[in-house]
């Protein structure tokens, strides 16, 4: 996509999100270690199949950039077990998004969708289960990190656990799947997609930042930046999404192409068409970069990712 700001920092977040991936992968992979049964069977090997297939880790590394910023010192042990639980709580949402009574999709992260690969009721069950088990990861004070020193304050962890389920929930993501469902063959306005976009993909995004800012302490006015940035890239990030889908190699996306026209979705492109849908993708990121323009060069990952989120592709 051609951009129409320039992006005035030069920061390898190549390296950054190649970092931050094997971090999260690494505690992902404790945390399932920890709770798997000696024998385990089809929904734990359902769980660790989708969450370990693969996916870029947006929320978890938002959530751990968006910590580091505001935060004195190293608070990556601390923000760990909530960027964890955002990916299970992403990756339920996929496994339930790809059901067939839903997109119906064969492909996720590269691989046979969780339903293809076990069965329906076993992908339901591990949905389930990862969102709670989120939930259960949150809400933990030793397990969790396994380091009781490194846990949140009391107070912030249940801010962070009421936040992220309100979010997630039935005035958050699950309100935006449903107007996703109900919405199929109709025709939306502008400001319902708007609307839409933000609720079924922006709340969990925004959730991860403002988790972060929490967890790193960041004051009132942090908050009100963050949270201006987050809103923008979380729109953001679901444009770029209905972009793919249309003009995204499937290959490299590692899902299906093509399938919100045959689904009649209601889409940016659909709507704006294409050109218009980049220039709203671009304008909404001049917007998240401007609401970081009172945080230093401690921003810089957050402003690289603000670029990669409409520049991806996958
Ligand atoms: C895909 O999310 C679903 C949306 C909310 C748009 P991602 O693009 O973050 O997918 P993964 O986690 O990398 O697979
Ligand atoms: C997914 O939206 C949103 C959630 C899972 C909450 P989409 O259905 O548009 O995303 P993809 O294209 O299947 O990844
Ligand atoms: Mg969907
Ligand atoms: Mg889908």
């Amino acid at each position: 996509m051609t951009n129409h700001y320039s992006l005035p920092i030069s920061f390898d977040l190549e390296a950054y999100l190649k970092q931050k991936q094997d971090l999260i992968n690494t505690n992902l992979k404790r945390i399932f270690d920890t709770v798997k049964r000696r024998s385990a069977g089809s929904l734990d090997a359902a769980m660790a199949y989708s969450i370990m297939a693969g996916g870029k880790r947006v929320r978890p590394i938002l959530c751990l950039a968006a910590a580091e910023t505001v935060a004195d010192g190293d608070i990556t042990a601390t923000a760990m077990a909530t960027a964890c639980a955002l990916e299970m709580i992403h990756t339920y949402s996929l496994i339930h998004d790809d059901l067939p009574a839903m997109d119906n999709d064969d492909i996720r992260r590269g691989k046979p969708t969780c339903h293809v690969k076990f069965n329906e009721a076993t992908a339901i069950l591990a949905g389930d289960a990862l969102l709670t088990l989120a939930f259960d990861v949150l809400s933990d004070r030793v397990t969790a990190s396994d380091k009781k020193k490194t846990a949140p304050s009391m107070e912030n962890q249940l801010k962070i656990i009421h936040m992220i389920a309100s979010a997630a929930g039935w005035r958050g993501m699950i309100e935006g799947q449903v107007q996703d469902m109900e919405s199929e063959g109709k025709k939306l306005d502008i400001d319902a997609l708007k609307a839409l976009h933000l609720l079924k993909t922006g709340a969990l995004i925004q959730a991860a930042v403002m988790a972060g800012v929490i967890l790193g302490g960041g004051n009132h006015r942090q908050m009100e930046m963050m949270s201006a940035y987050a809103h923008n890239i979380g729109l953001a990030f679901q444009v770029t999404d209905d972009i793919l889908n249309v003009e995204g190699d499937p290959v490299v996306m590692g899902k299906a192409a093509g399938t919100d026209f045959s689904r009649s979705k209601n889409t940016y492109p659909a709507l704006l068409g294409m050109t218009d849908s980049k220039d709203y993708a671009n304008e909404l990121i001049e917007k998240a970069l401007a609401a970081l323009s009172g945080f230093n060069y401690r921003a810089d990952p957050l402003r690289a990712i603000a670029h990669y989120i409409i520049t991806r592709e996958r």
